[in-house]
């Protein structure tokens, strides 16, 4: 075993505790054992298919494929807001002590063996097979996204705020549930209207904890909602630097489908 846990079991047997239906799960992936995901990436479809077809004759019969599903970047001034809600994503990971030289304002450094199997942090190292050192654990998650439906809620929820058009009400409660602006702006750096320049600046854009002068971290949510998404996934100064750096995970999403859908 790998010692982690959830890893040799696999995801359909924790999809309990992800709060996950398995009804709601493409068929495909139920009642397999599913032994390795391959992705690849380009900036052209014929690059894709050509390493796809590479890849497909050396593996040959020892390979047998169950699913593929093709991605597809976002078009015009959407590039870049993976998510298809429209937020500017990608924004946010933990640096790696030794690899990371650099850090942005803001990003938390932590040791390697969080990411990294076998190297400084890693509390099962010891018990690890050496050939798991430097690989890392990947999950693949294939999230279908209700695009028109949250559109639908965030307008017909909007918040009433003497000041704020519908509309501004609206872009205010996507912004409160999900911790930033569509640009990328933290709403813990500007609460109440979005500021397109903060959102592109990684200079600045990252370079927040929740804490401000003369409020309560525990109570103060006119920032930013304890629920918003980016405070519960990773709370910042609302844990101790102990807890935060025990457990971290790095994020790449692509979009899938249609647009507009
Ligand atoms: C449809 C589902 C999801 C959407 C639309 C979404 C959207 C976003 C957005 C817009 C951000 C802000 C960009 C950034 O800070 O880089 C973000 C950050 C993040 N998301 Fe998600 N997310 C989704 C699911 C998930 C899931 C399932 C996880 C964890 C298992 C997750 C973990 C994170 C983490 C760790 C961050 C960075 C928080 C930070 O460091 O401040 N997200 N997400």
């Amino acid at each position: 075993s790998l010692q982690d846990g959830e890893f040799p079991s696999g995801q359909e047997n924790d999809a309990p505790t992800l709060g996950d239906q398995l009804t709601k799960w493409l068929p495909v992936f139920r009642g397999k054992q599913i032994h390795g995901v391959i992705l690849l990436a380009s900036d052209t479809d014929a690059n894709i298919q050509t390493t796809l077809a590479n890849i497909q004759t050396s593996l040959d019969t020892s390979i047998k494929q169950i699913y593929n599903i093709s991605g597809a970047a976002r078009p015009g001034s959407q590039a870049g807001h993976e998510r298809i809600f429209g937020y500017l994503d990608g924004i946010s990971q933990p640096g790696l002590q030794g690899f990371t030289t650099t850090p942005l304002p803001g990003q938390q450094v932590v040791a390697p063996g969080l990411i990294l199997a076998g190297q400084d942090g890693d509390i099962t190292a010891a018990s690890r097979p050496a050939w798991t050192t430097g690989g890392s654990f990947l999950v693949f998650r294939q999230l279908r996204q209700l695009v028109p439906e949250f559109n639908k809620f965030v307008q017909d929820n909007a918040l009433t705020i003497p000041g704020l058009t519908h509309q501004q009400g609206s872009d205010l409660l996507g912004a409160r549930l999900i911790g930033r602006w569509k640009s990328g702006a933290p709403i813990d750096l500007t609460p109440m209207a979005d500021d397109p320049t903060l959102g592109a600046d990684p200079q600045r854009n990252n370079n927040f904890n929740f804490t401000h002068p003369g409020s309560d971290i525990l109570s103060d949510q006119s920032h930013c909602p304890f629920a918003a998404h980016i405070r519960k996934v990773s709370p910042r100064a609302d844990i101790t630097v102990t807890e935060a750096t025990k457990r971290r995970i790095m994020r790449s999403s692509i979009p899938y489908g249609p647009e507009g859908v």
